[in-house]
Protein backbone atom coordinates (compact mmCIF):
# COMPACT_ATOMS: atom_id res chain seq x y z
CA UNK A 1 0.00 0.00 0.00
CA UNK A 2 1.27 3.62 -0.46
CA UNK A 3 2.83 5.48 2.55
CA UNK A 4 3.80 8.31 0.70
CA UNK A 5 1.73 11.66 0.50
CA UNK A 6 0.11 12.33 -3.10
CA UNK A 7 2.52 14.84 -4.82
CA UNK A 8 -0.39 17.37 -5.31
CA UNK A 9 -0.86 18.79 -1.64
CA UNK A 10 -4.26 20.44 -2.60
CA UNK A 11 -5.66 17.01 -4.05
CA UNK A 12 -8.63 16.15 -2.74
CA UNK A 13 -9.06 12.63 -3.51
CA UNK A 14 -6.35 10.46 -5.15
CA UNK A 15 -6.39 7.18 -6.24
CA UNK A 16 -3.48 5.18 -6.60
CA UNK A 17 -3.17 1.77 -8.88
CA UNK A 18 -7.11 1.27 -7.81
CA UNK A 19 -8.81 -2.27 -9.18
CA UNK A 20 -11.61 -3.76 -8.08
CA UNK A 21 -12.89 -7.32 -9.46
CA UNK A 22 -16.30 -9.01 -8.99
CA UNK A 23 -16.77 -12.54 -9.07
CA UNK A 24 -14.45 -15.81 -9.39
CA UNK A 25 -13.73 -18.18 -12.29
CA UNK A 26 -15.39 -17.67 -16.14
CA UNK A 27 -17.90 -14.75 -13.90
CA UNK A 28 -14.59 -12.36 -12.84
CA UNK A 29 -15.56 -9.15 -14.03
CA UNK A 30 -12.65 -6.40 -13.71
CA UNK A 31 -14.78 -3.12 -12.88
CA UNK A 32 -11.81 -1.41 -12.59
CA UNK A 33 -8.69 -2.09 -14.02
CA UNK A 34 -5.75 0.55 -12.82
CA UNK A 35 -7.22 3.66 -12.31
CA UNK A 36 -4.47 6.73 -10.68
CA UNK A 37 -6.53 9.77 -10.99
CA UNK A 38 -6.08 12.70 -9.00
CA UNK A 39 -9.11 15.72 -8.11
CA UNK A 40 -8.02 18.73 -6.93
CA UNK A 41 -9.74 20.89 -4.27
CA UNK A 42 -12.20 22.66 -4.80
CA UNK A 43 -12.81 21.79 -8.91
CA UNK A 44 -15.80 20.58 -10.40
CA UNK A 45 -14.82 17.63 -11.65
CA UNK A 46 -16.86 15.22 -14.38
CA UNK A 47 -16.99 11.37 -14.46
CA UNK A 48 -17.81 10.31 -18.06
CA UNK A 49 -18.30 6.79 -20.00
CA UNK A 50 -19.92 3.62 -21.61
CA UNK A 51 -22.93 2.13 -19.41
CA UNK A 52 -20.88 -0.45 -17.61
CA UNK A 53 -16.98 1.43 -18.11
CA UNK A 54 -16.83 1.49 -14.12
CA UNK A 55 -18.00 5.15 -13.02
CA UNK A 56 -20.49 4.08 -10.00
CA UNK A 57 -17.59 1.71 -8.72
CA UNK A 58 -15.02 3.91 -8.99
CA UNK A 59 -17.31 6.79 -7.55
CA UNK A 60 -18.00 4.31 -4.43
CA UNK A 61 -14.26 3.37 -3.92
CA UNK A 62 -13.16 6.98 -3.40
CA UNK A 63 -15.86 7.58 -1.12
CA UNK A 64 -14.82 4.76 1.09
CA UNK A 65 -18.16 3.06 0.60
CA UNK A 66 -16.28 0.31 -0.60
CA UNK A 67 -12.73 -1.36 -0.81
CA UNK A 68 -10.90 -1.83 -3.84
CA UNK A 69 -9.19 -5.14 -4.21
CA UNK A 70 -6.19 -3.33 -4.56
CA UNK A 71 -4.08 -0.25 -4.86
CA UNK A 72 -5.45 2.90 -2.33
CA UNK A 73 -7.69 5.87 -2.09
CA UNK A 74 -6.32 8.95 -0.01
CA UNK A 75 -9.63 11.26 0.54
CA UNK A 76 -9.30 14.33 3.24
CA UNK A 77 -5.86 14.02 4.19
CA UNK A 78 -5.50 10.12 4.71
CA UNK A 79 -4.87 7.13 3.08
CA UNK A 80 -8.14 5.07 3.68
CA UNK A 81 -6.08 1.52 3.92
CA UNK A 82 -4.20 2.88 6.77
CA UNK A 83 -7.09 3.94 8.86
CA UNK A 84 -9.44 2.07 11.04
CA UNK A 85 -13.11 1.36 9.87
CA UNK A 86 -14.06 3.48 13.28
CA UNK A 87 -11.98 6.56 11.84
CA UNK A 88 -13.38 5.96 8.48
CA UNK A 89 -16.78 5.74 9.22
CA UNK A 90 -16.08 9.45 10.81
CA UNK A 91 -14.95 10.91 7.61
CA UNK A 92 -17.51 9.36 5.28
CA UNK A 93 -19.72 11.19 7.99
CA UNK A 94 -17.89 14.44 8.53
CA UNK A 95 -16.10 15.09 5.49
CA UNK A 96 -17.78 13.65 2.78
CA UNK A 97 -21.49 13.95 1.11
CA UNK A 98 -23.40 11.93 -1.62
CA UNK A 99 -25.72 11.38 -3.78
CA UNK A 100 -26.39 8.94 -5.70
CA UNK A 101 -28.36 6.56 -8.49
CA UNK A 102 -30.31 4.88 -5.84
CA UNK A 103 -31.66 7.51 -3.31
CA UNK A 104 -31.58 5.67 -0.43
CA UNK A 105 -34.22 7.32 1.25
CA UNK A 106 -35.49 5.78 4.68
CA UNK A 107 -39.31 4.82 3.71
CA UNK A 108 -40.36 5.43 7.42
CA UNK A 109 -38.75 8.57 7.90
CA UNK A 110 -40.28 12.07 6.44
CA UNK A 111 -38.39 14.29 3.83
CA UNK A 112 -37.12 16.44 6.71
CA UNK A 113 -36.20 13.75 8.80
CA UNK A 114 -34.32 12.64 5.91
CA UNK A 115 -32.61 15.39 5.33
CA UNK A 116 -31.26 15.68 9.14
CA UNK A 117 -30.43 12.30 9.48
CA UNK A 118 -26.74 12.79 9.11
CA UNK A 119 -26.82 15.49 11.64
CA UNK A 120 -28.84 13.65 14.11
CA UNK A 121 -25.79 10.67 13.47
CA UNK A 122 -23.40 13.00 14.20
CA UNK A 123 -25.06 14.26 16.95
CA UNK A 124 -25.21 18.09 16.10
CA UNK A 125 -27.76 20.58 15.16
CA UNK A 126 -29.09 21.73 12.03
CA UNK A 127 -28.14 25.34 10.79
CA UNK A 128 -31.48 26.47 10.05
CA UNK A 129 -30.34 29.19 7.26
CA UNK A 130 -28.62 26.66 5.30
CA UNK A 131 -31.76 24.20 5.66
CA UNK A 132 -33.87 27.31 4.68
CA UNK A 133 -31.64 28.05 1.53
CA UNK A 134 -30.90 24.29 0.64
CA UNK A 135 -34.77 23.66 1.12
CA UNK A 136 -35.75 26.36 -0.83
CA UNK A 137 -33.36 26.11 -4.00
CA UNK A 138 -34.37 22.45 -4.20
CA UNK A 139 -38.29 23.37 -4.28
CA UNK A 140 -39.11 20.89 -1.87
CA UNK A 141 -40.21 23.48 0.92
CA UNK A 142 -44.37 21.98 0.81
CA UNK A 143 -43.25 18.66 0.45
CA UNK A 144 -41.19 18.69 3.89
CA UNK A 145 -43.48 16.57 5.73
CA UNK A 146 -44.08 13.64 3.12
CA UNK A 147 -42.92 10.61 3.24
CA UNK A 148 -40.39 9.40 0.04
CA UNK A 149 -43.23 6.94 -1.20
CA UNK A 150 -45.63 10.27 -1.21
CA UNK A 151 -42.68 11.73 -3.70
CA UNK A 152 -41.97 11.75 -7.35
CA UNK A 153 -38.93 10.75 -8.61
CA UNK A 154 -37.18 13.96 -8.89
CA UNK A 155 -38.89 15.17 -5.56
CA UNK A 156 -36.69 12.10 -3.76
CA UNK A 157 -33.51 13.26 -5.99
CA UNK A 158 -33.72 16.44 -4.69
CA UNK A 159 -34.19 15.53 -0.70
CA UNK A 160 -31.60 13.30 -1.31
CA UNK A 161 -29.35 15.65 -2.32
CA UNK A 162 -30.53 18.27 0.11
CA UNK A 163 -29.01 15.44 2.99
CA UNK A 164 -26.04 14.89 1.24
CA UNK A 165 -25.21 18.90 1.56
CA UNK A 166 -26.61 19.58 5.05
CA UNK A 167 -23.11 18.97 6.60
CA UNK A 168 -21.46 20.83 4.56
CA UNK A 169 -19.30 18.11 3.44
CA UNK A 170 -15.72 19.22 2.14
CA UNK A 171 -15.95 16.83 -0.55
CA UNK A 172 -19.56 16.11 -2.69
CA UNK A 173 -19.99 12.78 -4.21
CA UNK A 174 -22.68 12.61 -7.05
CA UNK A 175 -23.80 9.95 -9.18
CA UNK A 176 -26.25 10.63 -11.99
CA UNK A 177 -27.54 13.70 -9.77
CA UNK A 178 -30.29 15.21 -12.74
CA UNK A 179 -30.57 11.87 -14.23
CA UNK A 180 -34.34 11.46 -12.57
CA UNK A 181 -34.66 15.82 -12.69
CA UNK A 182 -36.58 17.51 -15.41
CA UNK A 183 -34.20 20.17 -17.84
CA UNK A 184 -35.06 22.61 -15.52
CA UNK A 185 -34.78 21.36 -11.76
CA UNK A 186 -31.46 19.55 -13.45
CA UNK A 187 -30.08 22.91 -14.58
CA UNK A 188 -30.95 24.50 -10.99
CA UNK A 189 -29.33 21.19 -8.90
CA UNK A 190 -26.22 21.93 -11.44
CA UNK A 191 -25.73 25.41 -10.98
CA UNK A 192 -26.19 24.90 -7.45
CA UNK A 193 -23.18 22.50 -7.91
CA UNK A 194 -20.86 24.98 -9.20
CA UNK A 195 -21.69 27.24 -6.47
CA UNK A 196 -20.72 25.36 -3.84
CA UNK A 197 -17.35 25.05 -5.80
CA UNK A 198 -16.93 28.74 -6.96
CA UNK A 199 -17.96 30.63 -4.02
CA UNK A 200 -18.30 28.13 -1.19
CA UNK A 201 -14.73 26.12 -1.79
CA UNK A 202 -16.31 22.53 -1.82
CA UNK A 203 -14.70 19.95 -4.00
CA UNK A 204 -17.54 17.73 -5.94
CA UNK A 205 -17.12 14.62 -8.46
CA UNK A 206 -20.53 14.08 -10.45
CA UNK A 207 -20.96 10.97 -12.89
CA UNK A 208 -23.50 12.04 -15.91
CA UNK A 209 -23.78 10.75 -19.10
CA UNK A 210 -25.07 14.18 -20.01
CA UNK A 211 -22.53 16.32 -22.20
CA UNK A 212 -24.44 19.66 -21.85
CA UNK A 213 -24.14 18.80 -17.51
CA UNK A 214 -20.74 17.72 -17.50
CA UNK A 215 -19.68 21.02 -19.49
CA UNK A 216 -20.65 22.72 -15.90
CA UNK A 217 -17.53 21.11 -14.62
CA UNK A 218 -13.74 22.53 -15.32
CA UNK A 219 -12.72 18.95 -16.49
CA UNK A 220 -14.37 15.91 -17.46
CA UNK A 221 -12.32 12.36 -16.77
CA UNK A 222 -13.42 9.78 -19.56
CA UNK A 223 -13.58 6.22 -18.51
CA UNK A 224 -13.57 3.01 -20.26
CA UNK A 225 -13.22 -0.34 -19.50
CA UNK A 226 -12.39 0.40 -16.41
CA UNK A 227 -9.37 2.47 -17.19
CA UNK A 228 -9.12 6.27 -17.38
CA UNK A 229 -9.60 7.02 -21.57
CA UNK A 230 -8.86 10.38 -21.39
CA UNK A 231 -9.56 14.00 -20.11
CA UNK A 232 -10.79 17.19 -21.22
CA UNK A 233 -10.04 20.28 -19.35
CA UNK A 234 -12.64 23.78 -19.52
CA UNK A 235 -14.98 21.20 -21.46
CA UNK A 236 -17.57 22.15 -23.91
CA UNK A 237 -20.73 19.90 -24.70
CA UNK A 238 -19.55 19.44 -27.85
CA UNK A 239 -15.62 18.61 -27.04
CA UNK A 240 -17.62 16.42 -24.70
CA UNK A 241 -19.90 14.10 -27.33
CA UNK A 242 -16.86 14.06 -29.63
CA UNK A 243 -14.85 12.62 -27.29
CA UNK A 244 -17.63 10.54 -26.24
CA UNK A 245 -18.17 9.37 -29.76
CA UNK A 246 -14.39 8.12 -29.96
CA UNK A 247 -14.58 5.94 -26.95
CA UNK A 248 -17.57 4.55 -28.30
CA UNK A 249 -15.62 3.68 -32.13
CA UNK A 250 -12.61 2.11 -30.46
CA UNK A 251 -15.10 -0.15 -28.24
CA UNK A 252 -16.86 -1.08 -31.55
CA UNK A 253 -13.14 -1.43 -32.83
N1 LIG B 1 -21.81 -5.86 -7.09
C1 LIG B 1 -21.41 -6.25 -8.30
N2 LIG B 1 -21.22 -7.57 -8.59
C2 LIG B 1 -20.78 -7.96 -9.80
N3 LIG B 1 -20.50 -7.13 -10.81
C3 LIG B 1 -20.68 -5.82 -10.60
C4 LIG B 1 -21.14 -5.30 -9.33
N4 LIG B 1 -21.21 -3.95 -9.43
C5 LIG B 1 -20.82 -3.64 -10.68
N5 LIG B 1 -20.50 -4.75 -11.37
C6 LIG B 1 -19.99 -4.81 -12.77
O1 LIG B 1 -18.86 -3.95 -12.84
C7 LIG B 1 -18.86 -3.21 -14.07
C8 LIG B 1 -18.85 -1.72 -13.76
O2 LIG B 1 -20.09 -1.37 -13.16
P1 LIG B 1 -20.45 0.13 -12.75
O3 LIG B 1 -21.73 0.08 -11.99
O4 LIG B 1 -19.28 0.73 -12.07
O5 LIG B 1 -20.65 0.82 -14.19
P2 LIG B 1 -21.13 2.30 -14.57
O6 LIG B 1 -20.07 2.88 -15.43
O7 LIG B 1 -21.52 3.05 -13.35
O8 LIG B 1 -22.42 2.01 -15.48
P3 LIG B 1 -23.80 2.84 -15.63
O9 LIG B 1 -23.47 4.00 -16.53
O10 LIG B 1 -24.69 1.86 -16.31
O11 LIG B 1 -24.27 3.26 -14.27
C9 LIG B 1 -20.08 -3.69 -14.84
O12 LIG B 1 -19.67 -4.70 -15.73
C10 LIG B 1 -20.98 -4.26 -13.77
O13 LIG B 1 -21.80 -5.27 -14.28
MG1 LIG C 1 -23.35 3.78 -12.62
Amino acid sequence: MSTTEPNRAESAVVARALTKTYGTGAATVHALAGVDVAIASGEFTAIMGPSGSGKSTLMHLLAGLDEPTSGDVWLAGKWLSQISDKEATLLRRERVGFVFQSFNLLPMYTALQNILLPLELAGTKPDQDWLDQLVALLHIEDRLTHLPSELSGGQQQRVAIARALITRPDVIFADEPTGNLDSRSGSEVLSFLRTSVRELGRTVIMVTHDPIAAAHASRVLLIADGRIAGEIENPTPEAISTSLDMLRTDEVA
